[in-house]
């Protein structure tokens, strides 16, 4: 982290943070998820903290200690998670959309827990598409001005490189800084490393080197805060 001398170029500002992998539930004991650590979100949220941000961190299935001065709202499903984004957004000055939210819940969740079939059979599970937050808050704008950052962590596949890729979604989800990651080699979950390229809505593209997540959290902060200035 930066010293006690580092800028306070966030002072004033509200910003929102969220971290973490949702949760959907199957029945009482099951749920569908996914290996997020929520790190980067948390090394976001005390970054921000740092620079005299006011700073909510909506924070869905993280194991990690609430950052000083920063307030923690807890969920566990996408539904919640959005619900909490939405209500903390209008008066926002920023977004960053560090969660990894669950594309997917169950049709159904059963009330009780399933039990195995005694003829070894599985049973089928019918899911149905959550809602995507990142383009909902970045199409509705409910505070103009705001700067409103997504993560993509990408591959790149036979429909186009990483870069590529992240372009296409920077387009699609309608927000102003996309941070994309490429994690062809493996090793960016749970680790305590990142390294990314902040692409951002009228075309420029920074490059992060590979450091901590708290060095690529400044990183994103700078853009954002360069964002407000103009
Ligand atoms: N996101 C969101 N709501 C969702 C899914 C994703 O707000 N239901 C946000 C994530 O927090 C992230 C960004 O959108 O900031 C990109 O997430 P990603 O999973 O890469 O995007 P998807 O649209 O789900 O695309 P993919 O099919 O590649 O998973
Ligand atoms: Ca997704």
């Amino acid at each position: 982290d930066r010293g006690p001398e580092a800028s306070q170029d966030l002072a004033g500002r509200k910003v929102v943070v969220s971290a973490g992998g949702t949760r959907e539930p199957l029945d009482p004991v099951r749920f569908l998820g996914n290996r997020s650590s929520g790190l980067q979100g948390y090394a976001l949220a005390r970054a921000a903290a740092a620079r005299g941000a006011h700073v909510t961190l909506v924070s869905a299935n993280v194991t990690l200690p609430d950052p000083a001065g920063v307030s923690v709202v807890r969920v566990e499903t996408t539904a919640q998670l959005r619900e909490a984004v939405v209500a903390a957004t209008s008066t926002a000055d920023a977004v960053v959309m560090a969660a990894a939210p669950a594309d997917f819940r169950p049709t159904s969740v059963s009330d009780a827990k399933i039990k195995k079939a005694g003829d070894g059979s599985a049973p089928a599970i019918e899911l149905e598409q959550n809602p995507d937050i990142l383009a909902e808050i970045s199409r509705e704008r409910a505070r103009p001005g705001s700067v409103i950052v997504g993560f993509a962590a990408e591959t790149g596949d036979d429909t186009g490189s990483v870069l590529e890729l992240g372009r296409a979604k920077l387009a699609r989800k309608g927000c102003d800084l996309l941070v994309v990651n490429d994690v062809s080699g493996g090793a960016v979950f749970g680790s305590a490393d990142n390294e990314a390229v902040v692409l951002s809505a009228d075309g420029d593209a920074v490059d992060v080197p590979r450091g901590s997540k708290s060095a690529l959290a400044h990183v994103i902060w700078d853009q954002v805060a360069r964002r407000f200035a103009d």
